[in-house]
């Protein structure tokens, strides 16, 4: 049996924001919900411990397959405090987890290994050997090695600043060994504060040996107070995933320059370039290219699709063989078919297009339906909008719209209809025929172009 406990009531007045700190994002996801997501799979119960403003907090997890114990904490009187409020709902026969709202980047790996070593004594901390300990608390041994105490900082003199293997604030220890410790806390420090780590000092007095593993990866343990911090996890978290992206087999021309704020699935041999950002929930095909500055968000992109440099996709799907781009914008429920092309300064909305369907350039194609292998030259508008309503434009299969149309919604251009180019068509427009709506062209004998006095 596992039970969690988060911290998570601090303001963070270093992010300097309205926002509580654990809702800022990494990742494209909460500081707090990285913690949840980690630790939902290796735990029976999870408890946060929140502020008396926390209710937006409470809020932000949407997510109601995931069971949480709300604890609200009404004033910020320190760790140990945070945690005597979640005493009622620890069970004594468990081991406790405690983890922190700010601490996002801890690993299901580190934690497993800490409750397994915390086993055997019953008590277990997260350590960290930091070239810089300052502002941590310091994991204070005896002459045999055996940790003693934790002292915090601005408590410690001289001597013990200069111990550089520091508390994580990460620790397992057993359910009825944490109740009882908790309840002996005194604000005996600086602070004032009920420090959690006093709990150490007392479990020492008590005859138990308190184990430490010491975390290989600083980045793991890396708290977040304030924007510099939040930048330097990002890309650290980026980095993470690049690498674990590139293991799995896609190619990613400068990981130090790949954003995936989400999930990706891909095939075999897809390529990414730089500065491409990936948003929710996203899936390649085989063989699919995305070239520089493209923004993807929860997207469906078939085999052999490339999307070429500067284009935005946004909840549409795109299907196999087709191109996208440069600089197309690919709007909400547009879907694509196989071997179509979508071409430069193009916007498509809320529309489904062919196979083998071309818009090549300069067009916006709203609220439409249009069939396979038709061509919308440059420069077509599906006039959508009348000013109250959004109609629906459709194109049926083979039809071809001349350049610089404009097709007033709704409307219907029949199976291999041609529409002359620069027409405005407001009534629908028949199979297998021209229609255009042009004035005759004239030329004026005799005309002269003013010339400047
Ligand atoms: C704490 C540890 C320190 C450790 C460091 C690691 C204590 C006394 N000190 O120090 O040994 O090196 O973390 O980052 O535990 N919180 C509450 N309610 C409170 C106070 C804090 O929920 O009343 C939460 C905070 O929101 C934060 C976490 O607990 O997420 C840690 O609190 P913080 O005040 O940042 O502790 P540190 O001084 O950093
Ligand atoms: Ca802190």
């Amino acid at each position: 049996m596992i039970d969690a406990i988060i911290l998570a009531a601090g303001q963070g007045t270093r992010m300097k924001s309205n926002k509580a700190k654990v809702l800022h994002q990494l990742g494209g996801k909460s500081l707090l919900h990285h913690v949840i997501d980690t630790i939902t799979p290796l735990s029976t119960s999870i408890n946060i411990v929140i502020g008396k403003d926390g209710e937006l907090v409470k809020n932000s997890i949407k997510d109601s397959s995931i069971n949480i114990n709300w604890v609200v904490q009404k004033k910020r009187l320190g760790t140990g405090h945070a945690v005597q409020q979640a005493k009622m709902s620890i069970n004594d026969k468990s081991t406790c987890i405690i983890l922190y709202g700010d601490v996002p980047l801890i690993s299901k790996n580190t934690i497993r290994s800490l409750i397994a070593q915390s086993q055997s004594t019953g008590f277990s901390l997260l350590s960290v050997i930091l070239d810089d300990p300052s502002g941590y608390g310091r994991i204070v041994r005896d002459k045999n090695k055996l940790i003693e105490a934790i002292i915090e900082h601005k408590d410690a003199d001289h001597d013990k600043q200069k111990i550089n293997e520091i508390n994580t604030g990460i620790m397992a220890i057993k359910g009825s060994l944490l109740k009882q410790y908790i309840s002996q806390l005194e604000p005996n420090n600086k602070q004032g504060e009920l420090y959690l780590t006093d709990i150490v000092e007392i479990a020492v007095s008590d005859n138990v040996t308190i184990s430490s593993l010491v975390c290989d990866d600083a980045s793991e343990v890396m708290g977040i107070n304030n924007k510099n911090q939040l930048a330097e996890a990002e890309r650290i978290y980026q980095q993470k995933k690049a690498k674990d992206l590139m293991s799995k087999g896609l190619t990613i021309k400068d990981p130090s320059r790949f954003d995936c704020r989400g999930n990706l699935i891909f095939g075999k041999d897809c390529s990414v370039d730089v500065n491409v950002v990936f948003e929710g929930e996203n899936e390649l095909g085989e063989n699919v290219i995305i070239s520089p500055n493209c923004i993807i968000k929860n997207a469906k992109i078939g085999d052999h699709a490339e999307i070429k440099a500067n284009s935005i996709i946004e909840n549409s799907i795109i299907g196999s063989h087709t191109t996208v781009g440069p600089f197309a914008r690919i709007r909400p429920e547009t879907e694509v078919g196989n071997h179509a092309r979508i071409g430069n300064f193009v916007e498509v909305k809320k529309s489904t297009i062919g196979n083998k369907s071309k818009v090549p350039h300069l067009s916006y194609v709203g609220d439409s339906s249009i069939g396979q292998d038709v061509n919308i030259s440059a420069g077509v508008i599906t006039c959508n909008y009348d000013g109250a309503n959004k109609n629906q434009t459709v194109i049926e299969d083979g039809a071809f719209i001349g350049s610089d149309t404009q097709l007033i919604a709704p409307i219907t251009v029949g199976k291999n209809a041609t529409i002359g180019a620069g027409s405005t068509i407001t009534q629908d427009a028949p199979s297998d025929k021209l229609t255009l709506s042009r004035k005759k062209q004239k030329t004026i004998d005799n005309w002269k172009r003013k010339k400047k006095q």
